[in-house]
């Protein structure tokens, strides 16, 4: 598989809008060291949504609006989103001024014989992960270091994943849409290129 089978940046011309409404009210939903995560009111994520070409289409929803903050030094291990959510849309809000936060994708037979643990809520699985827990264990199939700049990028959450803030010297703040309707990558690479919005 290509880079553009686990990622795309695709123009947004009115994601400025997006920015602004995310800086506005939120609310500290989780918590632990050097990770937190916030979500918006519904009112607040909806006008998100329908800031996002395609965002019915995608079938975004307000209540996986949300915005990421992770530390320097922080690693997230390898993971899938969700139960099966399948995509999502991510914005880099802010870096800071040295960024190097790496996200990598793994080819599933690279990751086979490693250990699995879907962590719940309740009943609702929130993470397929991997029992991994130290960078650089496998060798990723694709690496990137996103930035402000990119602006929208379309992201493969269906495969595994991870992202390691070892080298970044300040807080990164990530805004994430998901859906809730089993829209892939695939399908969402179709709407994109129907929108005329792929770079
Ligand atoms: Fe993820």
């Amino acid at each position: 598989m290509t880079s553009d089978s686990y990622y795309r940046v695709f123009h947004h011309e009115r994601e400025h809008v997006i920015r602004e409404l995310a800086a506005g009210p939120r609310t500290l939903k989780y918590e632990r060291p050097g990770f937190r995560k916030f979500s918006y009111p519904d009112d607040v994520a909806s006008a998100m949504i329908a800031e996002i070409p395609g965002g019915r289409e995608f079938g975004l929803v307000p209540k996986f609006v949300q915005l990421f903050v992770t530390s320097p030094g922080y690693y997230y291990r390898p993971h899938k989103d969700g139960g099966s959510l399948r995509m999502g849309i991510n914005y880099v809000l802010s870096t800071g001024s040295v960024n190097d936060c790496r996200t990598s994708w793994y080819a599933e037979a690279t990751m086979s014989d490693a250990p699995r643990v879907n962590l719940k809520r309740g009943d609702l699985v929130v993470s397929r992960e991997l029992e991994l827990n130290t960078p650089g264990l496998r060798e990723p199939a694709c690496t990137r270091t996103f930035c402000v700049e990119d602006g929208a990028i379309l992201f493969n959450t269906d495969v595994y994943h991870d992202f390691n803030m070892g080298a970044s010297e300040s807080d990164r703040y990530l805004l994430t849409f998901r859906s809730d309707t089993g829209c892939d990558y695939g399908r969402a690479l179709a709407i994109l290129t129907k929108f005329g919005l792929l770079r």
